[in-house]
């Protein structure tokens, strides 16, 4: 089944001489469930698509279906609580509030959302993502790698349908690499999430089922790996 279509996106930043073309006319269509690695050098476009993706960046022109959901159709009431319902968004830069700690940055999705605290999978996330005695500690108390274990956990804690994470591992070393992304998986089996990854890392992208290559602005490449 089809979760999410992207139709003739294009995003251009800036005006005359500084005009930069991110994105441009990028279709695709992504499976429930699937495992998708994006890949390409820096500046190519990977960060903006995924923003894109997310909700949080609007295209210059071209169409994003979730669930078939036009999602730049909504207005921005609506577009922010299809982002908390919907997609669980790990910045390449983390993005976490500066005020709030640990904790209160993983779960203030879940609480601006109305839901209620899952507290067995903040546990759970909190001991796998090895934030168990920083819970109080605010963000600028905290490594990079810290940081971006905190923003992994806030998009998880959500359960959310899609997890669109950019460089998820970017600042960790080998075996903490290989913890997040076993989490990222196991989230993505067990919930049947569709699960997109930009990364710079060659054994990050091959344990993906597909892996699309960024270059410019443009699919140059997109690969199957394995059945989803
Ligand atoms: N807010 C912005 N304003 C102007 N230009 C932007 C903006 N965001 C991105 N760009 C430009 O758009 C292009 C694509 O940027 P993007 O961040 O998507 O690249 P990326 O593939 O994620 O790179 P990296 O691997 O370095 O993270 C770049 O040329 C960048 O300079
Ligand atoms: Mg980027």
């Amino acid at each position: 089944m089809e979760i999410l279509r992207i139709e003739n996106l294009t995003k251009i930043y800036g005006k005359g001489e500084n005009e930069v073309k991110a994105l441009d006319n990028v279709s695709f269509s992504i499976e429930k469930g699937e495992f998708v690695a994006i890949i390409g050098p820096s500046g190519s476009g990977k960060s903006t698509l995924l923003h894109i993706l997310g909700g949080v960046d609007r295209p210059t022109s071209g169409k994003v279906y979730m669930d078939g959901q036009d999602v730049y159709e909504q207005n921005e009431e609506q577009l922010a609580i299809f982002r908390r319902r919907y997609v669980g968004l790990i910045y390449q830069f983390y993005n976490l509030i500066p005020v709030l700690n640990v904790v209160e940055n993983m779960t203030l999705p879940v609480l601006m959302d109305g839901r209620k605290v899952d507290n067995a999978r903040l546990s759970e996330l909190i001991n796998i993502l090895g934030l168990d005695k920083r819970l109080k500690n605010l963000p600028n108390q905290l490594s990079g790698g810290q940081q971006q274990r905190v923003s992994i956990g806030r998009a998880l804690m959500n359960t959310p349908a899609v997890v669109l994470a950019d460089e998820p591992t970017g600042n960790l070393d080998s075996k903490n690499s290989q913890e997040i992304m076993q989490l990222l998986k196991e989230s993505n089996k067990k919930f049947n999430q569709t699960l997109i990854v930009i990364t710079h890392d060659e054994n990050v992208a091959l344990q993906a089922d597909r892996v699309i290559s960024v270059e410019d602005g443009k699919i140059v490449r997109d690969e199957r790996i394995r059945r989803a």
